[in-house]
């Protein structure tokens, strides 16, 4: 099973085009997988969900990161790395057997010029100690205003080929 995380909690977040259209190209590809995007967490989990507390709302959540096999990780660039949402979720999510011995597809975009290059470098480091293992093709999208389509697409010649080689490579990784 494959999982798409949009890797903010930002209302209409860019992150969140850039994943719904990872997972439009990968049904195309005839792979089903499911987007979980980080607006949808509950709205209070820093104080239901860490440090051995579970509510319904998420107990949910934790069910689908259970069985997923394969992670697709859009990840926004805030403040030269990744967002503090998407580490307390990480921190939330049972530890070890959520991540661990599983596969990660890295995205990192940005507005400024170097799409989230620190980020993604940074959370890696998080994505090693979980024992996730990371395919070693990471892209980096950077002034992602200027590649979305006025249906938020990416439709830019080089974008598209960067992209669709990466999806090829994860659906065989
Ligand atoms: C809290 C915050 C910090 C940000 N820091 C950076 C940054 O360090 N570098 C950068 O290029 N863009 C930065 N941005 C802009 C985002 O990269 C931009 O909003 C882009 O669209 C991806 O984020 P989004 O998915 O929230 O739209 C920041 C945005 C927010 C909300």
């Amino acid at each position: 099973m494959i999982t798409i995380i949009a890797g903010t909690n930002r209302p209409n977040s860019n992150t969140l085009k850039v994943a719904k259209y990872y997972e439009k190209q990968l049904a195309e590809k005839g792979l089903a997988s499911t987007l979980f995007d980080l607006q949808d967490l509950p709205a209070n989990f820093i104080a239901t969900d860490l440090y051995g507390k579970r509510s319904e709302a998420f107990e949910k959540i934790q069910e689908l990161i259970t069985q997923t096999r394969k992670f697709l990780f859009v990840i926004p660039e805030y403040n030269g790395s990744f967002p503090g949402v998407l580490k307390a979720f990480i921190d939330a999510c049972i530890f070890p057997e959520s991540f661990y011995d599983k596969k990660a597809c890295l995205v990192g975009i940005s507005s400024g010029k170097y799409g989230n290059i620190r980020g993604i470098e940074h959370f890696n480091g998080v994505c090693a100690y979980l024992h996730l293992h990371v395919m070693p093709l990471r892209l980096h999208i950077p002034y992602i205003k200027q590649e979305l389509n006025e249906h938020g697409a990416l439709f830019m010649e080089d974008t598209l080929k960067f992209t669709n080689q990466q999806i090829d490579k994860f659906i065989a990784y």
